[in-house]
């Protein structure tokens, strides 16, 4: 299975977004996009202005990582301002069809995340409608955690749930990866990885994203 890597913009330099987003775009397959209301996390990040003014500067995927306690509200918005995924948190939306909905009514791939103490099981009936499954490898809020290695064994529930179902959901991990766990991530199944100190707080995140994928790639 191709392994996708998806730069998080909460790590690049807010000053010169525009030259962080060119320099990994060559080498990326999504751009990973965190959204926080600084209600559903103790935290506020950026908004649909920014997302707009980046969609301007690059072709990049856009999955627009949604920590809001109201996740539905800004669905038309963000599908106006480029974005091409939304994932929304089971934790916020426990009957997430709604979301859906909206989502599918603007056009929009869909995802549902879980966080750290959140089983897999919360999201498995959700799974067949979903285009991504994410499973968060820290509390949601900030870039800079380290991994918990608890992740990895709901990636493979997810992992599972997907094979034996014949589902096309993307599994992707958020949180702490680098080239020494990407690897791991991987073998136990998730197809998409976010990574944001990893390449925008590296000398050249150019090729951070290169090594990622290598180290993905090779200890599968
Ligand atoms: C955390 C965010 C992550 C974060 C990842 O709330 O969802 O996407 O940007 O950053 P790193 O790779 O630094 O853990
Ligand atoms: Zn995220």
């Amino acid at each position: 299975m191709p392994v996708m890597i998806a730069p998080s913009l909460l790590a690049a330099d807010f000053s010169r977004l525009r030259e962080d987003v060119e320099r990994v775009a060559p080498v990326s397959d999504w751009l990973h996009l965190d959204v926080m209301d600084g209600h559903f996390v103790p935290n506020i990040s950026f908004g649909i202005p920014v997302i707009e003014a980046i969609r301007g500067v690059t072709d990049l995927y856009f999955d627009c990582h949604l920590m809001t306690t109201n996740p539905d509200a800004y669905l038309p918005e963000l599908a106006k301002a480029g974005v091409n995924l939304v994932t929304v948190h089971i934790e916020a939306v426990p009957d997430p069809s709604r979301a859906l909905q909206r989502a599918r009514d603007n056009v929009l791939d869909f995802g549902l995340v879980i966080n750290p103490g959140t089983p897999f099981d919360a999201v498995a009936p959700f799974v067949e409608k979903c285009d991504v499954v994410v499973v968060m490898s820290v509390e949601p809020g900030h870039g800079g955690q380290p991994f918990i290695p608890t992740a990895l064994p709901k990636i493979e529930a997810a992992r599972e749930w997907v094979e034996s179902r014949g589902l096309r959901a993307d599994i992707q991990v958020d949180g702490g990866i680098t080239p020494e766990n990407a690897g791991q991530a991987i073998s136990a199944g998730a197809t998409v990885l976010v990574a944001g100190t990893a390449v925008f707080r590296a000398d050249d995140p150019l090729a951070a994203v290169e090594a990622l994928r290598r180290a993905a790639e090779t200890d599968e």
